[in-house]
């Protein structure tokens, strides 16, 4: 049967290395970049249909649904919605938790230094941050960093069930534990819950530990390699050579 997506192409190719390898996987890579977040920027395409384009769905729902949300005691103090960034037709999604300072005053999520290390996972898996889409559960800054309390979590959630609804990844990757137990809705620590499938509304869901974790605690980085590993390896993605011992 021939494959049927990019990743099951690249799968294939893994298992049958030929010396055209780095090139093909590179223009099934590029493929797979293909359709680059238009929903990031917020615009949406006015001759698009959002039941058939997650870019025009994803833009719909940021401008039109959340807008200049209100619905929680978070709208006063944050400076922005911070809503997702990255592709509309992403095969994987990172969930993290709520945005930061710097997250707040730029905008987009993970761009403060847990960010700066998510990009370097992201990397060293063989991929970029306009490959996949990172979102968090709450889209706006708690004061001071707090952690996001039910009521806000019960306003926020809806905006991200329906991102993941308009992207359908085929994985999921819940950052920390405020991301893996809200979604799995469960209070398992997260060192119980990492390197285990779950499952999130039948998409295969890997919990793993927070950047943030990680820059406290730089030993954890390894394990953190080995639940990403699982990761390419459910998407049918080959592991880099040179990462596979590295330290991200
Ligand atoms: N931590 C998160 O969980 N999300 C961000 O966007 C930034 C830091």
């Amino acid at each position: 049967m021939p494959p049927r997506s990019p990743f099951e192409r690249l799968g294939r190719l893994v298992d049958n290395f030929s010396p055209g390898f780095s090139a093909q996987v590179e223009e099934l890579r590029r493929q797979m970049r293909a359709g680059l977040d238009q929903a990031g920027s917020g615009q949406a395409d006015p001759q698009a249909d959002p039941a058939t384009d997650p870019a025009t769905a994803l833009a719909q729902l940021r401008n039109e649904t959340i807008g200049d949300c209100r619905r929680c005691q978070l709208a006063p103090t944050r400076t922005q919605v911070v809503f997702g960034v990255g592709n509309p037709r992403a095969a994987l999604v990172f969930v993290g938790e709520a945005p930061g300072a710097d997250e707040d005053a730029q905008g987009i999520p993970f761009v403060g230094r847990a960010g700066q290390l998510l990009t370097k996972i992201i990397e060293a898996m063989g991929l970029r941050r306009d490959d996949i889409y990172i979102a968090n559960i709450i889209k706006c800054r708690p004061p001071g960093n707090r952690n996001p309390q039910p009521d806000e979590i019960a306003s926020c959630e809806p905006f991200l069930i329906a991102q993941l609804d308009i992207i359908r990844p085929k994985v999921i990757c819940a950052l920390g534990t405020f991301a893996a137990q809200t979604l799995l809705k469960t209070k398992e620590p997260i060192s119980r819950l990492r390197g285990r499938w779950q499952a999130y509304q039948g998409i295969p869901l890997m919990p793993t530990y927070h950047p943030a974790y990680l820059l406290r605690n730089p030993n954890e980085k390894e394990t953190v390699w080995k639940d990403v590993q699982l990761i390419l390896t459910q998407l049918g993605l080959p592991v880099p050579p040179r990462a596979k011992t590295k330290k991200v």
